[in-house]
């Protein structure tokens, strides 16, 4: 499974980096405006500087609702480094500017999936990756996680190549039950990813090792 961090915020993206396990990264304007980053031209500033700090993938979302601004903003996008993804949300012009841009060779990610029919009309359109959001279904009391389940049968039954990559994950235990289920990718916080490294008899474990050689090396 790809891990992908889901923020716009330069140190955690570096940290994840620096863990070694990061595969890409994904932004939202809410994630952009959390971090204070606002106008075209520091918006666009801001993806190439995530573009340098990783090795993979980073989606950057249009902000267009209408099919020719999103074909405008995504090309623009995606011109600014080979690694940006055009995040396009699952609305009717969204699948068209998909399959426009899927016929074009340029790799999009559709955004705000919460049914499988959504991720279906997704993959038909060409989408490198859907995104459904299983921590919002989670919010109203749906299961997200079921959501997951539901894409991969369809996906497997027809080998659509869309990934799917499992968004607005909350905590290290969606992480896990992502893979379980079969995500191909996962983005989430950095907390998420470093509570993987957590387990109690690890550090008591270690503390002991450490005791013992120190006893020994006196
Ligand atoms: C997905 O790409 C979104 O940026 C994100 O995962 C949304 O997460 P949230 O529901 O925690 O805002």
């Amino acid at each position: 499974m790809k891990f992908f961090i889901d923020t716009a915020n330069l140190n955690d993206i570096a940290e994840a980096q620096a863990l070694g396990v990061l595969d890409g990264v994904t932004t939202n304007p809410s994630l952009m405006a959390k971090e204070g980053i606002t106008g075209t031209d520091n918006i666009i500033a801001h993806y190439k500087k995530i573009c340098d700090l990783v090795e993979g993938d980073v989606s950057a979302e249009v902000i267009s609702t209408d099919f020719e601004g999103m074909v405008k903003e995504g090309e623009a996008l995606a011109a600014l480094h080979p690694q940006i993804v055009v995040k396009l949300p699952l609305i009717a012009d969204g699948i068209k500017a998909c399959k426009y841009f899927s016929d074009k060779g340029i790799r999009t990610n559709v955004t705000l999936v919460f049914s499988p029919g959504q991720a279906l009309l997704a993959a038909k359109a060409g989408a490198t990756y859907v995104s459904p959001f299983i921590g919002r279904l989670d919010d109203i009391s749906t299961d997200g996680l079921n959501l997951i389940s539901e894409i991969r049968l369809i996906y497997d039954n027809y080998g659509f190549q869309t990934q799917i990559l499992a968004a607005s994950v909350r905590h290290t235990m969606h992480i896990i039950d992502c893979a379980k289920l079969g995500s191909d990718v996962m983005t989430g916080p950095l907390s998420a990813i470093k509570g993987l490294l957590k387990h109690p008899l690890t550090d008591s474990g270690l503390a002991q090792f450490l005791a013992d050689y120190q006893k020994g090396n006196k």
